[in-house]
């Protein structure tokens, strides 16, 4: 037994058994970022569907710790380890309290802010701190998972980006900040395969359109979603525990899930 950030008891990493092991996921720890709420604590859940010892990172302890209980009682293994990803000593943290359960085998980085402006209303301070949490918080989460990866010889790494952040897709104004930051998600994840496929570690990127999520009703109400958090959670969770090293540096664009009506 081992202690989570909060001080809560968490459970180790346990064998592997018999059944578990049609999963990759299974008795390996994930960590995912974003985990309070909708995509990344879908994800969350369904990793640990799969038996993977998932760590939740989030702002909001209660969220995260709400998170991790709903799986736990499903039967998953979860530890709550509530952290800011755009500060360095919360990442250094997060990753120790996963180093407890056994080497970060995978990641999912879902936290991102969105606060919409117009271009020209766009303050440094909003810019900055979209880009702090969305990008650099993203680098600090794979930078940290490196090391355990490396050493182990494998390790798989999903990041998620935006359509907003591909070449060419349709835009919506006030997004300029949010829009680059995932550019640059997109980019860093081609970085990070090139470097981590010598070593076993693969990267992805998925970019969805429009998922029923709070960020999406808060930027845009009128924007009919056609994917639920679980869609994107089912297909992350399918990358993870699937042969991702082809694939590895590859962009996802994640179209609707709603056929015509
Ligand atoms: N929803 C969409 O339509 C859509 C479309 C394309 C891409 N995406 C991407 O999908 C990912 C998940 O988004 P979502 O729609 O699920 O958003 P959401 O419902 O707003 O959830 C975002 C999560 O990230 C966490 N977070 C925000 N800032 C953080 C920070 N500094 N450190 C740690 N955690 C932080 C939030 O919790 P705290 O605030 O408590 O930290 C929350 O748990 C994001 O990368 C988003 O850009 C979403």
């Amino acid at each position: 037994m081992s202690r989570s950030t909060d001080g809560s008891a968490v459970s180790t990493r346990e064998p592997r058994s018999a059944t578990d092991q049609r999963h990759w996921l299974a008795g390996r720890v994930a960590v995912v970022t974003g985990a309070g709420r909708g995509i990344g604590a879908a994800t969350a859940e369904a990793v640990a569907a799969a038996g993977g010892l998932v760590v939740l990172a989030a702002r909001d302890r209660a969220a995260v710790a709400a998170v991790a209980a709903r799986i736990r009682q499903a039967g998953g293994h979860a530890t709550p380890a509530p952290a800011d990803v755009s500060k360095a000593d919360d990442v250094s943290r997060l990753f120790a309290v996963a180093a407890e359960i056994g080497p970060v085998a995978a990641l999912v980085c879902a936290a991102a802010v969105l606060t919409a402006a117009p271009f020209a209303e766009t303050t440094p301070e909003l810019w900055d701190e979209t880009l702090r949490i969305n990008l650099t918080g993203t680098f600090l989460c794979c930078r940290a998972a490196f090391p355990a990866m490396h050493r182990a010889g494998e390790g798989r790494i999903v990041t998620i980006g935006s359509l907003s952040g591909i070449y060419a897709t349709e835009k919506f104004t006030g997004l300029a900040a949010y829009n680059v930051s995932k550019y640059g998600v997109i980019g860093l994840t081609e970085a990070i395969a090139v470097e981590g496929k010598p070593h076993g570690i693969s990267a992805i990127c998925v970019s969805p359109g429009a998922v029923d999520t709070e960020m999406l009703r808060r930027a845009n109400p009128d924007l009919r979603p056609g994917l639920t958090p679980a869609d994107v959670a089912s297909l992350i969770t399918a990358l993870l525990d699937g042969p991702l090293a082809p694939a590895s540096g590859a962009n996802i664009p994640l179209f609707s899930n709603v056929g015509p009506q």
